[in-house]
């Protein structure tokens, strides 16, 4: 028995990449898989290579990123499985660009597809998963979440997901759904894109290495476990920690600029926080943290 036999399961931008890896091992593992992705023709590559390893597949060409169409998808597993047990929520876009010259059109359409298409199949799954006792919804975010240079528009997105996975976490345990994410780091097309992430990402990081994890949190075996943002990058298996309200907390009755100005000076100047994923130190503090240079 596979880990996940039984079970129905959507994977959406499955036609390449990761969304493909998720597709062909969920199958591997028993579940009945709707294979989705915008480019239909690569989403039937992906069904036909299931369906050749006796695995159960159907193609859906629907855009996460309609809400009509996103319902459609859930509704096809719902209609040829008899049930939805499980989200991979994977369907995405980036591009780089210089923050200040970044363009409005590319702007929406990421947002388009990695927020409002996440929250369109994440709502419509979990309206079908709550009249069959629950599922699990696995989330794709990325450690780019943390703030990355060129890439504000994607973090942003990002973070959206993080966000998401929280808020939804906390709202659907009571009707047995499970929200967790997963921060890959693979050779796909996306990575194809920028010199900076072929840099970081040797060739050898395959889809098929974060495919486990994601199984993991889809089946039982994850019981438990939900609310969490799990990073897989290569060798390396983390929990993304939690965005946290930071001590020391002041208090005053009003807030002016003065007081907010002594309250960094005198308080904050030590707990300023390194900020991206590259963990920059803000100016203020680099003369602590830079070797002097001399003269
Ligand atoms: N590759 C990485 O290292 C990496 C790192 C962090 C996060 N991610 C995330 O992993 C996910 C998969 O990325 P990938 O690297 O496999 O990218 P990819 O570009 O290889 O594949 C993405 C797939 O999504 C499909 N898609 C795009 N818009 C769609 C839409 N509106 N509806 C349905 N399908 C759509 C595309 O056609 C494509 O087949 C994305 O959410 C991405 O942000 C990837």
């Amino acid at each position: 028995m596979g880990m996940l036999s039984g079970k129905a399961v959507v994977v959406t931008g499955a036609g390449r990449g990761l969304g493909r890896a998720f597709a062909l091992h969920a199958a591997q593992a028993g579940a009945h898989v709707v294979v989705n992705d915008v480019d239909g023709e690569l989403a039937e590559e992906t069904a036909e290579s299931i369906v050749a390893q006796d695995g159960t597949a159907v193609v859906s060409d629907h855009s996460v990123a309609d809400p009509g169409q996103a319902r459609a998808i859930m509704r096809l597993c719902h209609d040829e499985f008899g049930r939805l047990d499980g989200l991979v929520n994977n369907a995405g876009l980036n591009y780089e660009a210089v923050s200040w010259l970044d363009d409005p059109a590319r702007m929406r359409d990421v947002v388009e597809v990695n927020v409002l298409g996440v929250m369109y199949c994440g709502v419509a799954a979990a309206e079908l998963m709550a009249t069959s006792g629950g599922g699990s919804i696995v989330n794709i975010s990325s450690g780019a979440s943390l703030g990355q240079r060129k890439l504000a528009t994607y973090a942003a997105t990002k973070g959206a997901v993080s966000s998401l996975t929280y808020s939804w976490a906390l709202d659907m345990e009571e009707i047995g759904i499970r929200v967790n994410a997963v921060c890959p780091l693979a050779h796909t097309r996306m990575v194809w894109a920028s010199e900076r992430s072929l840099r970081n990402c040797p060739p050898e990081r395959t889809p098929a290495r974060i495919a486990p994890v994601v199984l993991f949190l889809l089946s039982e075996r994850s019981a438990g476990i939900t609310g969490q943002v799990v990073r897989c990058n290569g060798p390396q298996l983390h929990i993304m920690g939690q965005p946290h309200l930071k001590a020391p907390i002041l208090e005053r009755d009003v807030w002016d600029s003065d007081s907010v100005e002594r309250a960094f000076d005198e308080v904050f100047s030590g707990h300023l926080e390194p900020y991206g994923l590259e963990k920059r130190m803000p100016p203020k503090l680099r003369k602590w943290t830079e070797p002097l240079r001399s003269a």
